[in-house]
């Protein structure tokens, strides 16, 4: 069964919109998981848009599903990664001016740095995703340079205004998913998922976690965190009994 990723960054997005102690993502993320959540998600960005430090710190102290802290490879970030001891990291591409993560990280040409983290991380025993697009060539470099997962990214499936493309993402992605399967990569995918589109997805794609944050919380705002993550946990167990393959 495919495991639910929920990530919580915007319960914090709406907080930070006044600075104030409301509403609280470590609430959220005890919610969460009464909902179903198998992993709890956040971002520590640079910029502290949203995630704080103090929301990393309580979230290892509370949470007791697998913790996945997504990140830069600044190193002020690492250190803190190094402290909080999340069950795995991801790392991702952030810029300053994106309203989100815009695409998948270039390993090939940041192998070096981020080899030296990875390197930190699995000696510290944690594990570490890289979340790329689905591209040959950087989930070779994925592997090359010493990653346990990678994470597609679905951000392309996901804006696909047509079947036709939403099916031509759906071939790039299975392909992504083989081609780092035979490499001994785990994979998960994530960006851009919606009730709407997870059902295809999760009938189509071979992966562990899916990593859902924006359309969660959205639906949160009607009907709470906890039902918005089962809603979302049914629709993935629903289409997994129509899955085309075994795992
Ligand atoms: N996976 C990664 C690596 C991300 O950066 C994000 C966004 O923070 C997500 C998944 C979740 O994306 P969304 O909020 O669009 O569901």
């Amino acid at each position: 069964m495919i495991q639910l990723g929920v990530n919580i960054d915007h319960v914090a997005t709406i907080r930070q919109a006044r600075k104030t102690f409301e509403p609280d993502p470590v609430t959220a993320a005890s919610l969460a998981v009464l909902g179903g959540a198998d992993v709890i998600t956040v971002h520590l960005r640079e910029d502290r848009r949203h995630i704080q430090d103090r929301d990393v710190r309580l979230l290892r102290e509370t949470i007791f599903t697998k913790l996945n802290l997504e990140m830069s490879t600044a190193q002020e970030i690492i250190d803190i990664a190094m402290k909080t001891k999340p069950e795995q990291v991801t790392l991702v591409p952030e810029k300053r001016q994106e309203i989100t993560t815009e695409g998948g990280l270039d390993v090939i040409s940041q192998k070096k740095t981020i080899m030296d983290a990875i390197k930190r991380f699995k000696d510290a025993g944690i594990m570490v995703s890289l979340f790329v697009d689905p591209e040959e060539n950087q989930i070779a470099a994925s592997k090359d340079a010493g990653a346990q997962y990678i994470e597609l990214h679905t951000g392309n499936y996901a804006n696909a205004k047509d079947m036709a493309t939403r099916n031509k993402m759906i071939e790039k992605l299975q392909a992504g998913v083989k081609a780092a399967q035979k490499l001994g990569l785990r994979v998960n995918a994530g960006h851009g998922l919606t009730y709407q589109n997870v059902g295809l997805l999760v009938e189509s794609l071979d992966v562990k976690e899916l990593h859902i944050g924006h359309s969660i919380v959205s639906r949160a705002v009607f009907v709470g965190i906890k039902q918005a993550v089962s809603e979302m946990k049914e629709l993935i167990f629903k289409h997994n009994l129509a899955r085309k393959f075994t795992v």
